[in-house]
Parts: structure tokens; sequence; C-alpha cells
């Protein structure tokens, strides 16, 4: 090691910066790597047997490294000041309020980190944006990190895009074998200079040729390309989906057959009752605001469609659940297995299951929610973000047993693909079911026929029910 990086610091102690910073740990026993928070709740956490975030492999690795070289402190001047190379791996949430509101992505919590890191730091520093960021945004960076260079001659910056790919449920899978870390710079003698020293980081664990380096813009629009693409690969297939249950095909077969394709490829092609997770919609909806920013309106409605399919999926899965219980739900008890966006993960944030039960809340369902990993307060919370507190309150409860949530139900409605959810004895939990009962399966977890034979109703996404089969079309008029 030519030594370059010998302290790193991340600020930030989220999904992105908690799991990166121990794998760097984990992987560089000559790296001292602090993980700081403002919030000191989420540090304690950290610091305790219960971490904050459940991800499979992570604790091992928090345990074995913390007090080594794996620091978790709410100290975060100490923290800046000490390190060579600065993670920022704060949250950058959807625009709430003012310019760009409900598309942007809101980059006070970076600025914040910018200027902390400009008040403390004390000499030179590389600055690493792991974030996803807007394209240019480490120009603003630079800009407040540069000010602060004029009235103290000792500091210099180097700004570096670093955009994380982790996926969520497998974060320690995909940082121990990424298929790319890539990491953009400046193009001057200082930017490679950063750039070769963030390299020789990664090159611990990571073959060489799956870093790819580029200049500072590529990088970050390379990352918001990257989800935009995934996303669109979901909205593609769940609005085959909508032809499937029209017409008797079927939607698994289709993604099989067009997945052998190897242009096409057969990964990210399971239809769905649409995307959720913190990054998906957020992302679309920062690559749609961009375009709008540089007038290319065309692009940006082609992006923002990748979103409508989206809200129509949810919509239209919701609408389905009601149409096919004789189109009254009011009073009746709908058990939901899964809350999670996706299963492995703990994590709700922009989960389709927020929005089917929204719709079904409108209309008066009472909903029975089992989830093996979200907590009670957890669902409560999100659901009361667009539905009255009262109303939650009074027609949502929450079971720790999923046979428990399902008896007396109408319906079973499955939302989040646990594996756990086809290793239930159905024929159970259909005769303490009234009837006749319904399984509405969101996430092609089960075969239609054998539902059918223990007597369910069975509606799934992407397969149509048997008496909805046509075998004609009239003309579209
Ligand atoms: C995603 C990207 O995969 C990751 O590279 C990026 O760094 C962050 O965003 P994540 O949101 O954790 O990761 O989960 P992902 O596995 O991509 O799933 C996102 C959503 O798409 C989930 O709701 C999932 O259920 C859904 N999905 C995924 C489908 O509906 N069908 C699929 O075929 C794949
Ligand atoms: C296509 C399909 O590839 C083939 O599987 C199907 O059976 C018939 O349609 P073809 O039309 O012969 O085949 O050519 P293809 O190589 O797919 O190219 C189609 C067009 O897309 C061309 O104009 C090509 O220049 C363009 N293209 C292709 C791009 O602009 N960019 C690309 O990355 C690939
Ligand atoms: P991500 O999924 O991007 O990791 P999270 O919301 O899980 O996002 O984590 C981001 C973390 O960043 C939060 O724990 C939040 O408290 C922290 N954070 C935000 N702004 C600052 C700041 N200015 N200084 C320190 N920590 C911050």
């Amino acid at each position: 090691h030519t030594g370059v990086v010998r302290r790193i610091t991340c600020v930030g102690a989220g999904y992105v910066g908690g799991p990166t910073c121990a794998m760097i740990a984990n992987k560089c026993p000559h790296i001292a790597v602090t993980v700081v928070d403002m919030n000191t709740a989420k540090i304690e956490e950290w610091n305790s047997d219960k971490l904050p975030i459940f991800e499979p492999g992570l604790e091992e690795i928090v345990k074995k490294c913390r007090g080594t070289n794996l620091f978790f402190s709410s100290d975060i001047p100490k923290s800046i000041r000490e390190a060579d190379l600065i993670f920022i791996s704060v949250n950058t949430p959807t625009k709430m309020y003012g310019k760009g509101k409900g598309m942007a992505p809101d980059l006070k919590y970076v600025e914040s980190v910018a200027r902390s890191i400009a008040e403390h730091a004390g000499g030179p520093k590389i600055v690493v944006e792991k974030s996803t960021v807007p394209v240019k945004a480490a120009e603003s960076i630079l800009s407040i990190l540069r000010d602060a260079q004029r009235t103290n001659n000792t500091l210099a910056f180097q700004v570096l895009s670093n955009p994380e790919f982790l996926a969520e449920g497998t974060a320690m899978k995909d940082l121990a074998n990424p298929d790319r870390v890539l990491i953009g710079g400046e193009d001057s003698e200082e930017g490679k200079k950063a750039v070769a020293a963030l390299v020789e980081v990664y090159s611990s664990w990571v073959p060489r040729e799956r870093i790819i380096t580029t200049n500072t813009w590529s990088s970050e629009l390379s990352k918001l390309v990257a989800n935009a693409f995934l996303a669109q690969r979901i909205s593609s297939i769940n609005s085959v989906s909508a032809i499937c249950e029209a017409t008797g095909a079927d939607v698994s077969e289709v993604a099989h057959a067009v997945g052998f394709d190897s242009r096409i490829g057969n990964k990210f092609l399971n239809a769905s009752v649409g995307f959720g997770g913190s990054c998906f919609q957020k992302d679309v909806l920062s690559l749609v605001y961009l375009c709008e920013s540089l007038h290319l309106n065309k692009v940006a409605e082609y992006w923002h469609g990748v979103i409508e399919i989206n809200n129509w999926q949810r919509r239209r899965f919701a609408d389905q659940i009601i149409a096919e219980l004789f189109n009254t739900v009011a009073g009746k008890k709908i058990a939901v297995f899964g809350f999670a966006f996706k299963k492995n993960t703990g994590d709700t944030r922009e989960s389709s299951a927020i929005h089917v039960c929204k719709h079904l809340l409108e209309e008066e369902a009472n909903i029975a929610i089992y989830d093996p990993k979200v907590e009670e307060k957890q669902m409560r919370m999100e659901l009361g973000l667009t539905t009255s507190d009262d109303k939650v309150d009074k027609l949502v409860s929450v079971f720790s047993d999923p046979y428990e949530a399902a008896k007396d139900a109408h319906a079973i409605v499955v939302l989040t693909e646990w594996d756990e959810f086809k290793t239930y004895d159905y024929s159970r939990i259909y005769e303490s079911m009234v009837h006749p009962a319904a399984l509405f399966d969101g996430r092609l977890l089960f075969k239609r026929k054998e539902m059918e034979s223990i007597g369910f109703r069975f509606f799934g996404i992407g397969t149509a029910p048997n008496h909805l089969t046509k075998v004609g079309f009239a003309a579209p008029s």
C-alpha cells in the first residue's frame, strides 16, 4: 500500500454508509474507519448488540471489526479533522417543498456535511460523494469547500463521485463482490491522484478491471441511469403483465422466453405489484427533473412513464382486489402478507404495500398485516402518512403469526416475496377463512392450480383467472 488513505470517515450511518464502511474495515485492516451521524441514538445502536439495520452477514463483520478498525462516533468535527478521506453518505430524499417539489432530490443534508467539512477539515481531504446526487452536485460541494480554502491555505480538497450500487438484503454480498466500482474525478493532476487513492482502497478486494474510472459527471449520471434502467425493466414487464391477464398469456413464461435473448438477459424481469425502495422512484424522478431543467421534455416524458406505470400497477392490483371481493371490502378482514418493499429487509420506504393498503383503507377494509421483519410502529407510521391516524388505529391490526392474520379473513393479499410465505399450510389457512376465500398474489409466489385445488379463488399478477381468459378481441375504439 502507498498508505495515502489511512483514516476514513463516513458521514451518515444509514443503509449505505454502515454496510459500506463495515466492508472496507473488514477488507482493509490497515485503514481505520469511523462512521459518524448527527443522530446520536443511531450511533448508540451501531455500538450495541442490536444494529439499526438488518442485512445478512452485517452483524458478524461489525462484531469482528468494531473497536479494532471500525468505530461509530457522534463526534463529527474530530472525525472529519482526523480523516484522509471522507465519504458523504447522507440521505437525499425527494424534495417535499419549493422548487423541484416532488421531483428533485433534496440536497440540504449533503450541503450541511460539506459545510461541516469546510469548517473542521484543518488540512487536505479527499471528499467522496456516495449518496446519489444530481449531476453536477460535486461542483456545489466543491464551491463550498473552495470557499473555505480562500481563508485557510493549508486546506486542499478533491471531490470524487463514487456511487454505491448495493441492493438491500444482499448488501454484504454486493459489497464483497461488486459487478463494478465506479469512481469519477476531476481531469487534473490532483484529481487523478485522488482517484488513484480511492482505487487503492477498493483494490484490497475488488479486481482492478472491475474498478471503472470516469470523469465526475459521467459517474454521477451513471448512477441515475443504472437505477432508471432497472426500474424501467420492472415497469416494462409489469405493463406486459396487464396484457397477460387480459389474454391468457402467462407473464412468467413470457419473461422466461424473452430473457433467454442474451441481449436482454434474464435478471430483473419479475412482474410484481410494483417496485418500491428508497432509490428507484427517487432516482427516476431526479432524472426526469434533470431532463426538464435541460428542456429535454420528450426525454423527461419518456422516463416519467416508468413511474406512471408503477403507480398504475399498484392501483390496478388494489382495484382488482376490491372488484373480486364483490365490489365491497368495507368491514371485511383482509390479511396482508408482507409490508417490506422486498424480501430479506425490514425497510418499508416507498413499499408498494403502503399504496395497496391505502387504497383498501379508503374502502374501509379491515387490514390484518403480517411481516416477518417490519415492526408494527413502522407500519403505522408509513400508513399514517397517507391515511388519517384515526382510520389507521381503527382499521389496521398487526399480527406476529400469519395464521392468526388470515383467520376469519375474506382474502389474503401477498405484497412481499418472503420465502417463508411459500412454506405455510395453506389448507389449514383456507379452512380458517371466510368462504369463498381469495388469494391475491402480487409477487408470483404461488401456482394457480395448487391454490385453486385447495379451494382458493386465485388472482395472480400476470396470469389470467380462468373466467377472464378471452378468445377474441374487439378492435380498439
Ligand atoms: C436498488 C438497485 O438494485 C441498487 O443497485 C441500487 O444501489 C439501489 O436501488 P434496492 O432498492 O435495494 O436496490 O432493491 P432492488 O432489489 O433493486 O428492488 C427494488 C424494487 O424492485 C423492490 O420493490 C423489488 O421487489 C422490485 N423488483 C425487483 C421487482 O418488482 N421485480 C424484479 O424483477 C426486481
Ligand atoms: C431485429 C432483432 O435483433 C431480431 O432478433 C429480430 O428477429 C428482428 O429484428 P434486425 O432488425 O435485423 O433484427 O437488426 P438489429 O441488429 O436488431 O438492429 C435493429 C436496428 O437497431 C438497427 O437499425 C441498428 O442499427 C439499431 N441498433 C441496434 C442501435 O441503434 N443500437 C444498438 O445498440 C443496437
Ligand atoms: P441511505 O439509504 O442513503 O444510507 P439513510 O437515511 O439510511 O440513507 O442514512 C442517512 C443518514 O445520514 C441518517 O442516519 C442521517 O441521520 C444522517 N445525516 C443526515 N444529514 C447529516 C449531517 N449533516 N451530519 C451527519 N449525519 C447526517
